[in-house]
């Protein structure tokens, strides 16, 4: 058999499995997802609308087609009952690895030790239990980068200054959309050194030195080239990308707000994207009508890690589980310790965005 007539036929079995076990199994894909993969999926949007989704299904058991902290994210904000499954938990992302819940609690006590107003974390949804939990005990919030502006701006706004964590990028594109004067944004760099142009203890934002080696390569030279190139393109980037790259692009936003721009172009429009290579392949299949590009292809391995066959075992193991308890493939479960508090952070961001919409 032909490998495109083997792929044809697990698409064909994975889908009947996901009608059999009908309302009690909801699929959530990231919108990076592979499309065998989102067109199975009975949701697809960016790490917001997955949260919010999650926190509101009824389904017993949620499939994250996603990387590991976005299934995290679903199971703490799960509900008594329901299980939270990942086709495979190998599916990281390194910028959450470039942070714990000691090294931002240290960093935390060494901000308010040179800044004069309380500092607060605002920790990006891409981050562990751990790093959510240390936020919720801080008094802090999650963010994603469809809201990374009105968080920041929640505390700014009652007198606090922001931990701003793990994407430096994010933090930097923020603080400038929201036009806070470079002098009082500072970055913390290895070894505990605090830097930037002003005096920190006037800071109103401290960024954690992370980055998505994904993103933080587009380069302005990439930007400048595809426009010279294609007459009357546009340039649309996602804020993980360095500030100078989002400076030069004609839009930034995340990957649901990427994804509407396009969609409600006029027709005939022209579109260089700088972010996740499949997510750009699709939406250049998705919207014929209009001519999407990559700025560069760029790959993101952990998302790639869900495919057919994996999400297929996942589905088998659930009706494996309902039948006689047998283990899921594979349940994403948070350790009791962090649960409350990271709960906590993930819903005042909820709160926040639905008291501000
Ligand atoms: P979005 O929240 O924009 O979907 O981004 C998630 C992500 O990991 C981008 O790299
Ligand atoms: Fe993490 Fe970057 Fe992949 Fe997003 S694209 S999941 S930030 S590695």
């Amino acid at each position: 058999m032909s490998e495109a007539s083997d792929a044809a036929r697990l698409a064909g079995e994975t889908r009947a499995l996901r009608e059999e076990l009908g309302a009690s199994v909801v699929i959530a894909a990231h919108h990076y997802q592979r499309p065998e993969i989102v067109a199975l999926a009975d949701f697809v949007g960016d790490s917001f609308m997955l949260a919010r989704e999650a926190s509101r299904a009824k389904a017993e058991f949620i499939v994250l087609a996603g990387v590991r902290f976005m299934a995290e994210s679903a199971a703490i904000l799960a509900q008594e009952g329901q299980k939270v499954l990942i086709p495979d938990p190998a599916a990281g992302c390194p910028m959450a690895d470039m942070i714990d819940g000691p090294g931002a609690e240290a960093a935390l006590e060494a901000i308010a030790a040179v800044c004069e107003a309380p500092v607060v974390p605002v920790t990006y949804m891409n981050s562990y239990a751990d790093v959510k939990s240390f936020t919720g005990a801080a008094g802090g919030s999650i963010c994603t980068s469809s809201n990374a502006a009105t968080i920041v701006d929640y505390h700014l706004s009652r007198g606090r200054a922001v931990f701003f964590l793990p994407d430096r990028n994010l933090g930097q594109n923020t603080a400038a959309a929201m036009g806070i004067p470079e002098e009082r944004v500072f970055t913390l760099r290895k070894g505990g050194k605090i830097e930037g142009l002003g005096d920190p203890k006037a800071g109103r934002i401290f960024l954690w030195d992370g980055w998505c080696h994904v993103h933080t390569n587009f380069t302005v030279a990439e930007v400048l080239g595809a426009r010279k190139r294609y007459p009357g393109l546009r340039v649309i980037v996602h804020p993980e990308c360095e500030r100078e790259v989002v400076a030069a692009a004609d839009a930034s936003g995340s990957t649901e707000a990427i994804y509407k721009a396009i969609r409600e172009s006029p027709a005939g429009s022209r579109w260089a994207v700088g972010t996740e290579g499949s997510f750009v392949s699709r939406m250049a299949a998705e919207f014929p009508d209009k001519e999407v590009m990559h700025l560069r292809v760029a790959t993101c391995f952990n998302m790639s890690r869900i495919g057919l066959s994996n999400l297929h075992a996942s589905l088998a193991s659930i009706k494996a589980f309902r039948a006689s308890r047998s283990p899921l493939c594979f349940r994403v479960d948070v350790a009791e310790e962090h649960r409350r508090l990271a709960s906590a952070a993930l819903r005042s961001m909820l709160d926040i965005v639905e008291a501000r919409t």
